[in-house]
């Protein structure tokens, strides 16, 4: 029997998914058990993890040996706890006695910068450049009158910020949870000192689409991914994200609804439908192998792709720890193949290993 570690960063992060896998687990010879990175004794190398109990579907703590594969669902956020927690895993990733199902991407530079060098992908990546002073911001927004920026290490839309220069002042709107807010600067002295320190952190600066559908509602479409044993990488499925009518966000986070990809899709122009497929399609057979070879090995991926106004479809985000809700909420029929995903994974990974000629490693 093979163990599979569930890792975050709290034990009440996940929970119920890491509930489902679990029932799903003895179904594929899979013990499964729930960590995070700070249960890991530096001394022993045990691990105090919770092991779940088939019979009695419930959940023993007990001190095991590190699990022989580890389903990485750690976000690191801004909470200094959560952010003690990347070094531990940075070390696991190297611990030569368990192998990470996918490893996760690097930070949104990193990744935005290599699918802009690539010449199939650059088309659909909206302009980006990394910033660290006011300057670079300033002489943007001179040119181009709107920016967002982007955190390098955001998630969820936190932290993302629509710059707008007009005739007399410089507006930033930004989301505080599901609430809007903008602020006005009527002089270049007040938002120099704001770019400062907002800059402390580490920012890219995007161009700004405009993605309000005709009802000025923001819309992207999440496209689910994953790779199949022969190393292909599939589409699970998809849905469209909707924020607030006049927001500026479609995470779900930021209060938008998930709709039914096909039934949004009826709506556009059909002349645009076949290129909206056409360059989905594109986006999907090139970025999952590219971020793959480059960063990986990876296994789900979760792509923010939007069309814009002006009919052009770009790819704004790509998630390598993506949620499942808004492809659950729009696809009830695809429960069972999210929640045994990860389950499969180990048993490909498992028989290429044999295959290989390589023997399990020991429990
Ligand atoms: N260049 C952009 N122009 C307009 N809206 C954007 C742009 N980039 C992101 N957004 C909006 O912000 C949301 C979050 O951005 P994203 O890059 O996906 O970061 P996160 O990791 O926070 O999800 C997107 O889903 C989209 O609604
Ligand atoms: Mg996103």
């Amino acid at each position: 029997m093979t163990t599979l570690g569930f890792m975050s960063v709290s034990r009440q992060h996940e929970a119920d998914y890491a509930c489902e896998l679990a029932e799903r687990a003895p179904d594929y010879n899979v013990r499964f058990v729930r960590f995070t990175p700070f249960d890991i004794s530096p001394d022993t190398l045990r691990v105090k993890a919770l092991v779940y109990h088939p019979k009695s579907g419930k959940w023993n703590e007990s001190e095991i040996d590190i699990p022989e594969y580890i389903y990485d669902r750690c976000f690191y956020g801004k909470a200094a706890g959560a952010q003690k927690a990347k070094p531990i895993v940075e070390w696991l990733k190297k611990y030569p006695k368990t192998e990470f199902i996918g490893r996760g991407l690097p930070d949104k530079w990193t990744v935005t910068d290599a699918l802009q060098q690539h010449h199939l992908i650059s088309p659909y990546i909206p302009e980006t450049i990394q910033v660290s002073r006011y300057e670079q911001i300033h002489s943007y927004l001179t040119k181009e009158k709107a920016c967002i920026l982007k955190p390098a290490f955001g998630s969820g839309g936190r932290g993302i910020i629509l710059l707008e220069s007009g005739k007399k002042s410089i507006s930033a709107t930004y989301h505080i949870g599901k609430n809007k807010q903008t602020k006005t600067f009527s002089n270049l002295v007040s938002f120099k000192s704001w770019c400062k320190k907002v800059l402390q952190h580490r920012y890219l600066l995007q161009a700004y689409l405009n993605i309000q559908d005709k009802d000025r509602y923001p819309c992207d479409i999440r496209i689910f991914m994953r790779k199949s044993e022969s190393g292909a990488w599939e589409t699970v499925g998809k849905a469209v994200r909707r924020g607030y009518q006049n927001g500026l966000l479609s995470n779900l986070s930021g209060g938008s609804e998930p709709l039914k990809f096909d039934a949004w899709f009826e709506d556009i122009p059909k002349k645009q439908q076949a290129v909206l497929l056409d360059d989905v399609f594109s986006i999907t057979q090139s970025v999952p192998y590219f971020l793959d070879e480059r960063f990986g090995p990876l296994f789900e991926l979760g792509l923010d792709i939007c069309y814009a106004k002006d009919g052009r479809i770009w790819l704004l985000d790509v998630n390598s720890k993506p949620g499942r809700k808004a492809i659950l909420s729009v696809s009830p029929e695809l429960k069972e193949e999210l929640y045994t995903s990860p389950l499969k994974r180990i048993r490909d990974l498992h028989s290429l290993e044999s295959r290989k000629g390589v023997l399990p490693r020991e429990s």
